[in-house]
């Protein structure tokens, strides 16, 4: 099937992430935004995403704006919903960042409704849920978590807020009690907001309305997910969560919309390894805890000390292979983890890898529906076997429905079915091209979950890409 049969009679398209965030919306937001989107429009989370995305022949990375804005002088519009916390300072540089890049981001708007990442939400969530290594979840660090509480709380600070003084004292001063160790001072915040605040005014509206004359006109529309189901505060792996619900209903409310208003919701998956970063159970981790703890150390073994370490003067190439092929399950994931690159965009943080988890997956398909792309195939060439995730074991009994509780998930251990490896497929076209052992676990994978495949991902460009 083509795109455009995959698209045929849609208006409303969502792309969301069906495990721990990191599977590519970035990519499949901006191919969408290229051949089909005339609006492309977020509706969840803040800067925490990392989305990356072509451009050029060079890596582009975005934070806030959806990836649809590279776009924007095709008039294609560009929408921060009101689901999502913005850090407005974040946002200027993004914004910044375009101008260096002489792209322009004129057919901007952002909620007046979303809210604001202030400077005390930052400290707050660096000093409380930053450190994996004393105890923390592994937050990016970017505010994400406090912000969503005070707005769950009832005091948080919208955009619009920005632009009523009298609100914006009011609301500062009442905030203060709630960060006790913070200097708050409704001066000096103002002060130092006041460009980014004249910069983004002119793109600022009701966004909730806008989308819905859009769509009464019959403009194509791409939501662009964030994070991941198994990272959403409704079904991921609790407390592990990011503080907003990226699923196709948090993603849909985000935006102002009904998710019975999306036409096709599709699910990303990275196939047949996955990742996660941050802490959290993960129950297919190739090294379970050792490569837990080990990625929990950050920085200190990132992508620069992992090339160091485990390829030093050797071929690259030829040594993540082997490394993706020795005997022991951490090896293989730093072999796995070396080929895809698997280091944090916004983080830089190693990503934990493992085998793809159709346990997950079969329960996303539940709540995303039953379209799946599959992304990252490519990384794996050269393993000589794969594994899939089948069932979650424990004490003899195996089940294949997944379940939030995090200290079953944390003691499992995965059912695996093996599969024969892949060499070079980033210039197969066609699903049938594709070799045997990967088509069977393809079709092994959608007789489990339910799910169809409709889309495979074969390399990082946008022409690397096979539609069913
Ligand atoms: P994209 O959109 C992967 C993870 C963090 C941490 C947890 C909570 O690029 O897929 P937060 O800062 O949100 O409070 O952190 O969620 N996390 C992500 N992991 N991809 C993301 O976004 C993520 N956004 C947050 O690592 O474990
Ligand atoms: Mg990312």
């Amino acid at each position: 099937m083509s795109l455009s049969n995959l698209t045929k009679d849609k208006q409303i398209i969502a792309i969301v992430c069906n495990q721990f965030g990191d599977t590519g919306k970035g990519k499949f937001s901006d191919y969408f935004a290229a051949n089909w989107a005339d609006v492309i429009a977020r509706g969840t989370g803040g800067n925490n995403a990392g989305h990356t995305i072509i451009l050029n022949g060079k890596e582009k990375i975005l934070h806030l704006l959806p990836s649809g804005i590279i776009q924007d002088s095709k008039g294609k519009i560009n929408i921060l919903g009101n689901g999502m916390v913005i850090d407005i300072k974040a946002l200027c540089q993004e914004l910044e960042e375009l101008e260096k890049e002489n792209l322009t981001y004129k057919n901007l708007m952002i909620s007046k409704d979303a809210h604001i990442i202030m400077p005390w939400h930052v400290s707050q969530d660096r000093a409380k849920n930053m450190s994996q290594k004393s105890g923390g979840i592994g937050s990016t660090g970017r505010g994400i978590g406090p912000c969503y509480a005070d707005k769950i709380a009832r005091r948080g600070i919208k955009i619009a807020d920005l632009f009523d003084e009298e609100v914006l004292e009011y609301k500062i001063n009442k905030i203060k009690q709630f960060y006790p160790e913070q200097e708050i001072d409704f001066q000096k915040t103002l002060s130092e907001l006041k460009p980014y605040i004249e910069k983004i005014k002119p793109f600022v509206k009701n966004t909730i309305q806008e989308i819905h004359k859009l769509k009464e006109q019959g403009k194509k529309i791409c939501l662009e997910g964030a994070q991941g189901l198994f990272l959403s505060v409704e079904h991921g792996t609790y407390p592990y969560v990011t503080s907003s619900d990226p699923s196709i209903n948090g993603t849909a409310s985000g935006v102002g919309l009904n998710a019975q208003d999306v036409d096709l919701t599709l699910g990303i998956i990275k196939f047949p390894f996955m990742t996660r970063v941050g802490a959290g159970p993960f129950p297919t981790e190739l090294g379970g805890k050792s490569s837990e703890e080990y990625c929990a150390q950050g920085l200190e073994h990132d992508e620069d000390y992992e090339i160091k370490t485990y390829i030093g003067n050797a071929n690259k190439q030829e040594k993540t292979i082997d490394l993706m092929n020795s005997e022991d399950e951490f090896t293989q994931g730093v072999g796995i983890r070396l080929a895809a690159g698997e280091y944090g965009a916004t983080t830089k943080r190693p990503r934990r890898t493992g085998w793809t988890d159709a346990v997950l997956a079969k329960y996303a398909r539940r709540i995303n529906g039953p379209h799946f792309i599959l992304t990252k195939v490519d990384s794996l060439a050269g393993a000589k076997q794969f594994g899939i995730c089948y069932g979650h074991k424990l004490n003899g009994n195996t089940t294949t429905e997944y379940d939030q509780n995090g200290k079953f998930l944390k003691q499992i251990t995965p059912e695996l079915k093996f599969y024969d490896g892949y060499s070079d497929i980033s210039q197969v076209k066609d699903f049938d091209s594709l070799p045997e052992g990967l088509k069977q676990s393809i079709k092994d994978f959608e007789d489990f979950t339910g799910g169809k495949v409709e889309i495979i991902s074969v390399g990082a460009g946008r022409d690397e890409t096979i539609v069913r």
